[in-house]
């Protein structure tokens, strides 16, 4: 399939794997770049431009394809060494970077002057169209499906992909909620030239995390999922479990009075526990509704190329039945 995405970042399928903490290692990056679609390294998961710099010669190893690094921008009790891992990327020559979190305007002369196409994640409209006039090249539209950070603003993306696709010249693509297929085809349809999966690529034999993880997925409905730190206003949707369920009746007592120490427990230091060690009960983990529309755990290839060959008979065959009806 041919798209403004595919076109600008040279894969052959618009299918992008947003970065996740402990989960967008050099594996699942290369996977999905040999898939077809695009790959993400999740910079912060190294954390030191030598580690970046190493699991990036890794993906090299694994793959000839284009593949992308995500730098995520949230509140961190100590900041990480964003120059160096900035640097990092300019000098191993990867060409894309997701960027996340916070307006990335300071980042965007260096990594453009690298040749760099810069795709920023964004969960609103007014985001959007921010890092459109900044010079992001792309956008990753983030509806209030997604597993991670949602923002504050609760706009699904029934409403967000074609409020996006009204105010948008850059291309962007879908992202949160999208599983298969019908998600690919509804997101071409509302506009985006693509769409991103987080929580999907983890139920895959590639992704690099404890098969516990890839079981909880396979097992959660759309239902399980939890929003955490909305007081903080840094809302996250996580996958519950008794971590998860402790640090939300803190919240219910403690009120507008909580602090981030007060759920540090909870917070902190669980993505190693889960994604390494299949500790399920540790705490709070990102994942999205989509857990609920998980029915298998596939190699990264089957997973898109039965979203390629579904998405072809959807447009072929069901909706061009409608349009000749
Ligand atoms: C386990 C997990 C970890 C994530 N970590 C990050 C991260 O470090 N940086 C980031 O920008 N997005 C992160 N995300 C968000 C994904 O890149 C993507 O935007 C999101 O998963 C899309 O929603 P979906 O899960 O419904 O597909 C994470 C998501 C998951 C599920």
């Amino acid at each position: 399939m041919k798209t403004k995405i595919t076109e600008m970042f040279g894969i052959e399928h618009p299918i992008i794997q947003g970065g996740m903490h402990y989960v967008g290692l050099a594996e699942m990056a290369a996977a999905v770049s040999n898939a077809g679609g695009l790959g993400i390294i999740t910079g912060l998961t190294q954390g030191t431009p030598e580690k970046l710099a190493n699991e990036i010669a890794r993906c090299q190893e694994m793959t000839d394809k284009p593949f992308g690094v995500n730098l995520t921008f949230l509140p961190a009790m100590t900041a990480p060494d964003y120059p160096g891992l900035v640097q990092t990327i300019v000098d191993s020559g990867v060409k894309v970077v997701e960027t996340a979190g916070n307006n990335p305007a300071k980042w965007l002369p260096q990594l453009k002057d690298a040749g760099i196409k810069v795709i920023h994640k964004c969960t609103s409209v007014r985001h959007s169209v921010k890092a459109q006039d900044i010079g992001c090249d792309a956008v990753s539209v983030d509806g209030f499906e997604c597993g991670g950070h949602p923002g504050e603003d609760d706009i699904p993306n029934f409403i967000l992909l074609p409020r996006a696709a009204d105010e948008l010249d850059i291309p962007f693509v879908a992202s949160g909620g999208m599983a298969d297929a019908r998600s690919l085809v509804a997101s071409l349809a509302m506009g985006a030239e693509g769409m991103n999966m987080g929580t999907r690529f983890i139920a895959t034999k590639e992704a690099p995390v404890h098969d516990n993880v890839k079981q909880a997925i396979l097992a959660a409905s759309e239902l399980d999922t939890r929003l955490v730190m909305r007081p903080l206003r840094n809302t996250e949707r996580v996958l519950t479990n008794s971590g998860v369920e402790r640090l939300l009746e803190k919240e219910k007592t403690l009120g507008a009075h909580i602090k981030f120490e007060d759920i540090a427990e909870e917070v902190g230091g669980v993505y190693p526990r889960i994604m390494e060690e299949g500790e399920m009960e540790a705490g709070a983990w990102s994942c999205g509704m989509v857990a609920g529309l998980v029915y298998d755990i596939p190699t990264v290839q089957e997973l898109v190329d039965r979203i390629m060959q579904e998405a072809d008979s959807l447009i072929g065959q069901r909706l061009s039945n409608f349009a000749a009806a």
